[in-house]
């Protein structure tokens, strides 16, 4: 399995964000998560990568039990392993688009053009690599982001609503490159969605509520 979670649980004082969540991922499969606004999908995401922590139940991942690690393991672990789509895209305003989808490679010591070229022109972003992130639109910001997720080929992807504020048409052409991109290398997919749409492309989608995720 790439991915165990098993009865995680998550408080914020004596209030559960959620509880009993015991999910599997296999290598390349393509799970959507569902569920409320507010019900804990992007903290289950950052507890899945280890960047926050739980209160109960346990995360491996790639066979390694994320709650036995140090933060300075599980970033080793993540900068390997993991591919992050932040709900917010993250992408680092100094840097041009190219800086930033080679930025994992770099931090790997793994210099490489010509993947993270490859990489803009899988994700539809060939001729933007100077531009920087405020000279982009939403849309292509997000697709910077998918870009640096991917560039480093990790087995797994978390994408937190990565087609969240666009238009049918452009989020499509999003979903597209990102469901490519880890179909082409047997990359494990978390995709947490509010889209319909988006959903439909898993191979199985899970709904979070405060209870557990079914
Ligand atoms: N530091 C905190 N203290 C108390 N509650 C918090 C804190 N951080 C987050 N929360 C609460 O945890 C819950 C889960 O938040 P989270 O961002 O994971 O939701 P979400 O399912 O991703 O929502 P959305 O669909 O709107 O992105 C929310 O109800 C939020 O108010
Ligand atoms: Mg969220």
């Amino acid at each position: 399995m790439t991915l165990t979670v098993t009865n995680l649980a998550k408080y914020y004082g004596d209030v559960a964000v959620f509880k009993n969540v015991s999910l599997q991922v296999a290598a390349g499969e393509f799970v959507a998560i569902v569920g409320e606004s507010g019900v804990g999908k992007s903290t289950l995401l950052n507890c899945m990568a280890g960047l926050d922590n739980w209160d109960t139940g346990g995360v491996s991942l790639v066979g390694q039990d994320l709650g036995t690690l140090g933060d300075d393991q599980r970033a080793l672990l993540r900068r390997v392993n993991v591919g992050f789509v932040f709900q917010a895209f993250h992408v680092l305003p100094h840097l041009d688009v190219t800086q930033n989808v080679a930025l994992p490679l770099l931090l790997l010591g793994q210099h490489d053009d010509a993947r993270v070229q490859a990489m803009l022109t899988a994700v539809g972003l060939d001729g933007l690599g100077a531009r920087l992130p405020q000279q982009l639109s939403g849309g292509q910001l997000q697709r910077v982001a998918i870009a640096r997720a991917l560039v480093h080929r990790p087995r797994l992807l978390l994408a937190d609503e990565p087609t969240g504020n666009l238009d049918p048409t452009t989020a499509a052409k999003v979903m597209d490159a990102l469901v490519a991109q880890t179909r082409e290398h047997g990359a494990s997919l978390v995709l947490v969605t509010h889209s319909g749409a988006a959903a439909e492309r898993a191979d199985r989608v899970l709904r979070l509520t405060v209870e557990g995720v079914f």
